[in-house]
């Protein structure tokens, strides 16, 4: 059929517009014929017969036509040729939908496009592991800001001006804090202990709350430190809140996290908010304790810090809720006590994964990610 329309030239037995019309309409209709037939399956040969530059058979008409053509019949000629070759190419503008009509030209054998699903990062889940172990004990979840003040992110915590326990903590400072006071400059939290007396000033005890949240520092970057990372900070505070509260709460939560065959083991440490202070190690889960390249063959790694607060921060929070008229003495250091304890996420998820380079959580390299999903 291709081969006897491309092949005959109509006659055309006058110039006026109604035998013009007539003569057009039955193009119109060849055209819709054959991209019926041929477009979807075949565009290229559906544009060769209409538009093709040497046998095309829009230009062999309209030489044809235009050659015994006198001179004012060229311009409606010329029109409902334009109109012709519009039809043609809006046919073949549309091949989307032509070729989706063709079932039979889709390869079913063929893989499909794989769409991989989004997955939590590692970091978020061992954040979420261990906020979790905590609300099993009926803690809650408080959070506060990363843009601190230095009342709140050292003094409060018994971090006076200068003392050298700052140094350990080096942060980005807000620029143009100058005229405000020492205590009102702002910084980006090095910790998440300034959120502990954020809850106890708006907050009566007992207290058993977790923190998760992103925190700052002026460490340069290697194998285990990022300037920013993630910690998460607990507190307890009731009436007899004692050292052995913090040691079962601790040892049941690395069990929780770990396995059940982990011991703890609490070493003596400095902080300046809790009196006393410990660092908690866990038997090494690589070698169980007997000593590898993981533990430095000490048979212990190191996770955590922890103690009992400090009367001195139980002091600033009372002197912050008299402030706000909150003159309760609720937090009377003779009436109650408390433990608290901060750890590094990163650090968590390192030693559960086998992680040796804190930069990989960062590095959005998707073949690390994936081990992930
Ligand atoms: N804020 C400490 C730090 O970033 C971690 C910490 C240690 C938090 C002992 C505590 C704690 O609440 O009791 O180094």
């Amino acid at each position: 059929m291709q081969d006897v329309i491309s092949q005959v030239i109509p006659h055309l037995s006058g110039y006026d517009e109604p035998t013009l019309d007539t003569a057009f309409s039955v193009l119109a209709e060849e055209v819709s014929a054959s991209a019926a037939a041929s477009a979807a399956n075949d565009p290229e040969a559906f544009r060769l017969l209409w538009l093709g530059r040497k046998q095309g058979r829009l230009k062999s008409i309209s030489e044809t036509w235009l050659k015994d053509a006198p001179p004012e019949a060229r311009k409606p000629l010329g029109m409902r040729f334009n109109q012709l070759k519009q039809q043609i190419e809006a046919v073949l503008d549309a091949p989307v939908a032509a070729k989706a009509a063709v079932v039979q030209g889709i390869d079913v054998s063929l893989p499909g496009t794989a769409h991989k699903p989004g997955i939590p990062h590692p970091l978020l889940t061992t954040l979420d592991a261990i906020v979790t172990v905590f609300h099993h004990l009926g803690y809650s979840t408080r959070l506060g800001p990363q843009v601190e003040s230095d009342f709140y992110n050292f003094e409060a915590l018994n971090f006076p001006p200068n003392h050298p326990a700052r140094d350990t903590q080096d942060t980005l400072q807000i620029a143009g804090q100058e005229s405000k006071p020492g205590r009102d400059r702002l910084l980006m939290r090095t910790h998440t202990s300034p959120v502990q007396i954020r809850t106890m000033v708006a907050e009566q005890p007992p207290l058993r709350i977790v923190i998760p949240g992103k925190v700052h520092r002026n460490d340069a970057a290697d194998a285990t430190h990022s300037p920013i990372f993630h910690q998460i900070e607990g507190l307890c505070v009731d009436t007899n809140i004692t050292f052995s509260d913090l040691k079962g709460t601790l040892d049941h939560a690395m069990r929780a996290l770990f396995g059940s065959s982990v011991k703890t083991r609490f070493f003596p440490s400095f902080f300046p908010f809790t009196e006393p202070s410990a660092d908690v190690q866990i038997s090494c889960i690589f070698c169980g304790g007997s000593g590898c390249r993981k533990c430095k063959h000490s048979g212990w790694i190191e996770l955590l810090g922890c103690g009992m607060v400090d009367p001195a921060v139980f002091d600033a929070v009372t002197g912050e809720r008299r402030k706000l008229g909150r003159d309760d003495g609720a937090y009377d250091p003779a009436k109650v006590s408390g433990f608290a304890f901060g750890m590094g996420v990163e650090r968590f998820a390192m030693i559960l994964h086998g992680v040796s380079d804190i930069g990989q959580f960062y590095s959005g390299d998707m073949r690390f990610l994936e081990q992930f999903s």
